[in-house]
């Protein structure tokens, strides 16, 4: 196959046929088209228009193979962020890896909140716990023009590429390696985020498309998926200032026990945010 010439028209025509597993459902198609072109754009360092302006333009033969070779991953189920290593949050293009969760669009919902929460503070003193790719530490901070940014992460290789996302988007952000509150023990916040893992350990979504490529232990949190948040809404009581919030995200059939659990710890102002598909997502509070 790779010995042929390959024209952008044809490379992304085939593309399209083996992404689109034959389905005959429209939607199927649309996105096999637009995956086709954006792993041919990432081969060829290009915006989607180019492969339209140029189409009879030809691959070289090691561009034909690297992007034959992200068509077959894709074919297996890897998701399309992990092979171009890139996803856009917040308008922030942002790097990730089989180390960090792919930032969701869902949890633009709780940036928003967690803005809002802010707003008339100059200088907020901020906590994002579990940060992965640096998704929503970054987006909050892109957007105040001071603040102390901290955010917390178990795994060094996510932090890494936080790390490596802040740096390469100028944004200042204090990185700590452990577990929650542990290596900010001694900190006190206006505001603590939180996309922790909520899924229940034996989902069997986990074993299905995207979850299955994503680090276990961004993802499932015990059995009924809330020890994470559990731990988190109990500990960062002793970390807020007062009239400081607690922002997190969550699944979308959890709010009622989350939010229970925000009401026995003493929380007020205690608000629940939906998402764009109108699910239960992001709950608040409080300290009084
Ligand atoms: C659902 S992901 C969220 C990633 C990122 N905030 C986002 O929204 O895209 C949860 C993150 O929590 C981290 N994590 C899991 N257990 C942790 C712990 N005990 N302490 C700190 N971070 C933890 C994982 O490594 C992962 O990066």
């Amino acid at each position: 196959m790779n010995h042929q010439a390959w024209s952008y028209e044809n490379a992304l025509k085939f593309a399209r046929e083996k992404l689109s597993h034959a389905s005959t459902d429209q939607a199927a198609h649309h996105e096999a088209k637009l995956e086709a072109e954006l792993l041919l754009c990432h081969v060829l360092h290009c915006q989607r228009a180019t492969l339209y302006t140029w189409p009879e333009r030809e691959l070289t033969p090691q561009q034909a193979e690297q992007f034959f070779e992200f068509v077959e991953r894709r074919q297996n189920g890897e998701p399309l962020a992990y092979i171009t290593e890139q996803r856009e949050f917040w308008g922030l293009n942002l790097k990730v890896s089989p180390a960090t969760l792919i930032p969701r669009a869902d949890t633009e919902t709780l940036v928003e909140a967690a803005l809002e929460k802010i707003h008339d503070l100059p200088c907020a003193k901020v906590l994002d716990l579990g940060s992965g790719s640096g998704a929503i530490i970054l987006a909050i901070t892109s957007e105040r023009a001071d603040g102390e940014f901290h955010a917390v992460d178990l795994s060094a290789a996510a932090l890494a590429i936080a790390q490596h996302n802040a740096q390469h988007l100028g944004l200042n952000v204090h990185f700590f390696q452990g577990s929650w509150f542990e290596p900010v023990h001694a900190n006190q916040y206006d505001l603590i985020v939180s996309n922790p893992p909520y899924i229940e350990d034996l989902d069997p979504h986990l074993q299905q498309g995207d979850l299955r490529f994503e680090p276990p232990t961004a993802l499932s949190s015990g059995r009924d998926g809330l020890d994470d948040l559990r731990l988190i809404i109990h500990q960062a009581w002793l970390h807020l200032h007062h009239q400081a919030w607690l922002v997190v995200e969550h699944g979308y059939n959890q709010a009622e026990a989350v939010a229970a659990l925000f009401k026995q710890q003493g929380y007020q102002a205690i608000e629940l945010r939906r998402d764009l598909s109108g699910q239960a997502r992001v709950t608040m509070g409080q300290k009084p």
